[in-house]
């Protein structure tokens, strides 16, 4: 069944940080709202609140930050009232974030093919040939060959590496993916590459932030 509402819808979200000498405002009366298969850019300076803004989305922002009075709206519903069982179906299911410096994420000691399987694996009842086979399509859809998915991390460029992030952030069909600065270490190719990936999943949103 198709579920209404924009994914998300944002009304006046303010987040502050406290500190014992005061309280700072990071995301001040931000509003926005993404809907299906639409891709939204936020570009901004550093420190101006992207991160905070990414994290409150993703409903995974921690003290000291905290949200003054707004709605966060996913398929109409507000996610800040979304019980343990509804918000881990959130977090895996229908939102998957890409952290800022995500590629430092990965574990060193186990193969990218290996990562990708096993959050498939964890969300998904498939058999470990059918995870090993949509971590290869994955990893092709972000210009990565199958071969490699034996490799370990530092056998990766940068790039890759985020690339690779990039996958796993797909991996299990979100609805949307928000992305922290997904592009400061990838080329123009695989940029237009990657854009090409979030323009051709249509029932996919994406929030990025540069
Ligand atoms: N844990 C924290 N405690 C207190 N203040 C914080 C905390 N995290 C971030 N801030 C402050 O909130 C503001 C926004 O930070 P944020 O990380 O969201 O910026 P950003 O736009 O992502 O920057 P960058 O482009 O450098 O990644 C900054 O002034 C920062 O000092
Ligand atoms: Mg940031």
């Amino acid at each position: 069944m198709e579920q209404n509402g924009h994914l998300p819808e944002v009304r006046d979200l303010c987040v502050d940080y406290l500190a014992e000498n005061g309280t700072v405002r990071a995301v001040d009366h931000v509003s926005l709202t993404i809907d299906k298969g639409e891709t939204l850019c936020l570009a901004g300076e550093s420190g101006c609140g992207k991160s905070t803004l990414a994290f409150s989305i993703a409903n995974l922002h921690k003290p000291p930050a905290l949200i003054a009075g707004v709605e966060i709206l996913f398929h109409r519903e507000d996610i800040h009232g979304f019980d343990e069982r509804r918000l881990r179906q959130f977090r895996w299911n229908e939102t998957s974030l890409v952290f800022q410096s995500a590629m430092n994420c990965l574990n060193p000691v186990i193969t990218i093919g290996e990562q990708i399987c096993d959050v498939i694996l964890a969300h998904q009842p498939v058999t470990v040939d059918e995870a090993r086979e949509r971590a290869a399509e994955l990893l092709l859809t972000v210009g990565i060959h199958r071969n490699r998915l034996g490799d370990y991390p530092h056998q990766f460029s940068g790039g890759m590496r985020h690339r690779v992030v990039i996958a796993i952030a797909l991996a299990l069909n979100p609805r949307l993916v928000i992305m922290d600065e997904p592009t400061t270490t990838l080329d123009v190719v695989v940029e237009r590459e990657i854009m090409s990936v979030l323009g051709n999943r249509n029932r996919l949103s994406a929030l990025r932030f540069y």
